[in-house]
């Protein structure tokens, strides 16, 4: 949460006791003065002091696991949306999804109210790692494996950056490989493969970032990041 929005929910303090409390040194984040008004802080990570009071965040980070037909939307009329799966109880106003995923894409999903860091972890020049597994309908072979490392180049003319492609399962019928990307452009990985002429039967997310999907958060399931889930998100907090 930003640090001025903080102090003026928790202190009820204007605008211009607000910048007092900077100016004269009295906000203090793990023990040093602060005077980065609307720096990002966490009272799970940060020690947060203004004016010798002890102040609480209290903001929620969810890692949910979206199932195929619901939508990352805040509201849908036709179909059931991500926030749909959070419990009344966790709704919490300002709670929205860290990235969107297709509706018939299926995976991990960081859901926030923390707006500051849901774009950090999307800014491009902060290179989140995202992380695919897929079925794919035609074999792969090592010349797509250089391509998706030398920059693939979409129908119409846009090139991604160079992408890990890794072969894990090769059948008689479909491919199962895995994709890493850094960029997050509007149906990325369906439109790398089909630049090579591979169309993607199945789709899942399987890590963004430090963040992993646990084999244990079945479909449709959702719990709160652990402390040390958290903490691996330090770097985006600024
Ligand atoms: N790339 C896609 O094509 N779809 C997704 O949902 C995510 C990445």
């Amino acid at each position: 949460m930003r640090l001025d929005k903080l102090i003026e929910a928790r202190l009820q303090t204007n605008r211009k006791a607000q910048k007092r409390l900077f100016l004269t040194g009295q906000v203090k984040v793990d023990g040093k003065v602060e005077r980065q008004e609307n720096r990002n802080v966490d009272s799970q990570l940060h020690k947060i002091e203004v004016a010798g009071k002890r102040l609480d965040t209290g903001e929620n980070y969810f890692l949910l696991h979206k199932p195929k037909g619901v939508v990352c939307a805040n509201r849908d009329s036709e179909h059931e949306t991500v926030l749909d799966l959070v419990a009344p109880a966790d709704r919490k106003k300002g709670l929205y999804t860290v990235g969107r995923l297709d509706r018939d894409t299926e995976g991990l999903l960081l859901v926030t109210d923390n707006g500051q860091l849901g774009y950090e972890l999307l800014q491009p020049n902060r290179k989140v790692a995202k992380v695919y597994e897929a079925w794919v309908k035609e074999p792969v072979t090592s010349e797509d494996v250089i391509a998706f490392e030398q920059g693939i180049t979409f129908y119409g003319g846009v090139t991604c950056q160079p992408a890990v492609l890794e072969i894990l399962e090769v059948t008689p019928g479909p491919t199962k490989i895995r994709l890493t990307i850094q960029e997050g452009k509007f149906h990325q990985v369906k439109k790398m493969f089909l630049a090579r002429g591979i169309k993607v039967l199945y789709l899942r997310r399987v890590a963004m970032g430090p963040l992993v999907l646990p084999n244990d958060l079945l479909p449709k399931e959702y719990r709160e990041l652990t402390l040390s889930e958290l903490q691996s998100l330090q770097d985006y907090f600024r």
